[in-house]
């Protein structure tokens, strides 16, 4: 079921660049089952269009305290719109909606709702790094903390003056996960990133032909299933599959080789809780890539092959907060080469599956797993369906 089905958001959209965005947030709110209504301040009206917020919420979008156009105007009423919403979500919140808000006054709708509202307040800011660094800025945070204000710390990266740092708008998605993390508090991945690998690589030889292996991607997608049940946000890395995915907490990027998953996982592995390896890369790639297809005329070929990036002992490099699993597939001495992989990896656990169990491995939609924390320890579990050794795998990452 969707994480938000049946709550009642209201938006407010105050006039800043990153009001772009909002559209996006509507969608992400629609996805998890949430019903949206926006209140926009007049700038905000330069940066997004109140027809395509209307489009989209299937709601009328309001941004003046009457309606103007009619012989009788007809006032919009701040109260009952507060009363409506279960959360007010300000977003993006400029400096001057910031101070405003926390200064009391009341000079536009938006404005007027945020005092009447009883519901919990949610604020996005967005400015440009200076002006979120200003005292004043951060006075007016501080006070609507101390009014019980949920504000959302602001992303790093570029602005649009052209600077970079602190003060980009949380994108649509880190939003949405907080909303979330906010009425279900007890799910246990709650506001945690979690990324995970599946699927194989391919590492071409020439334009037509590659080097790949028999990996479905069934046990990565899995585990995304359940990482978004259970509340984390999960960016699903995945080689060439036939899987798919449609849930609105997964984001699932595609690559083809080992070179693209590893620059994949390097990007977001800073900002991960809890990664999970589960792809069966390539351990080798042509040394070098035939620009034309390879003619058949030699009656032997030798391919020259160099190791890929192990992407899981990169992670294992970088490690900081992140809990990291990996998975080892062995044919022989399968406990002991686990453990070793373990170790070399830097890993707090590790799966491993054995080839030799009839109903495990590649292709099946069944597995049968061990479970070895970092202190040696082993879980064994029967075989079960993919989806089930998914489940049994977060209750293990849980508990660690
Ligand atoms: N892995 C990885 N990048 C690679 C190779 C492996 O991230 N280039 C990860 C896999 O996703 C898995 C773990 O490392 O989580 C172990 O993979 P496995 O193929 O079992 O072992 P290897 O490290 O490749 O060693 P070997 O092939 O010698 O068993």
């Amino acid at each position: 079921m969707p994480l938000l089905s049946g709550k009642k958001i209201l938006l407010g959209i105050s006039g800043g660049i990153a009001a772009y965005k909002t559209p996006l947030i509507v969608r992400a709110l629609h996805k998890q089952g949430a019903e949206v209504r926006v209140v926009m301040t007049p700038s905000a009206k330069d940066f997004v269009t109140p027809l395509t917020l209307a489009t989209l919420t299937k709601n009328p979008v309001l941004s003046t305290f009457t309606a103007t156009d009619l012989d009788n105007p007809i006032w919009n009423d701040h109260v009952e719109l507060g009363m409506w919403a279960d959360i007010l979500l300000i977003a993006p919140a400029t400096s001057n909606t910031l101070s405003a808000m926390a200064q009391g006054r009341c000079n536009n709708l938006l404005l007027a709702v945020y005092l009447s509202a009883k519901c919990p307040v949610y604020v996005a800011p967005a400015m440009d790094l200076d002006m979120f660094a200003h005292p004043s800025n951060q006075k007016n945070i501080e006070t609507l903390t101390s009014f019980g204000n949920q504000v959302l710390p602001v992303g790093e990266g570029a602005l649009a003056s052209g600077l970079e740092g602190k003060g980009r708008m949380l994108e649509p998605d880190e939003i949405v996960a907080h909303l979330i993390s906010h009425f279900n508090p007890d799910l246990p991945l709650n506001g945690k990133r979690v990324l995970i690998t599946t699927g194989p690589t391919f590492e071409a030889i020439d334009p037509v032909r590659f080097i790949g292996n028999h990996a479905s991607g069934k046990m990565g997608f899995a585990l995304a299933k359940v990482a978004a049940e259970l509340g984390a946000d999960v960016i699903l890395v995945t080689g060439p599959t036939q899987e798919k995915i449609d849930n609105p907490s997964v984001k699932v990027q595609a690559v083809v080789s080992a070179d693209e998953m590893f620059e994949a996982v390097k990007k977001e592995f800073s900002t991960i809780d809890i990664a999970i390896a589960a792809a069966a890369v390539a351990d080798f790639k042509p040394q070098t890539v035939a620009s034309q297809k390879i003619k058949k005329a030699k009656s032997n070929l030798t391919i020259a092959l160099t190791p890929t990036k192990d992407i899981l002992a990169y992670m294992g490099q970088m490690k900081k907060q992140q809990c990291l699993i990996g998975f080892a597939l062995e044919t022989e001495n399968e406990l002991e080469n686990a453990k070793l992989k373990l170790k070399k990896k830097n890993l707090d656990g590790i799966v491993l599956n054995s080839l030799q169990d009839p109903g495990a491995g590649f292709s099946v939609s069944t597995n049968k797993i061990t479970f070895i924390r970092a202190d040696h320890s082993v879980k064994d579990f029967p075989l079960q369906s993919k989806l089930e050794c998914a489940h049994r795998i977060f209750e293990q990452i849980v508990s660690l």
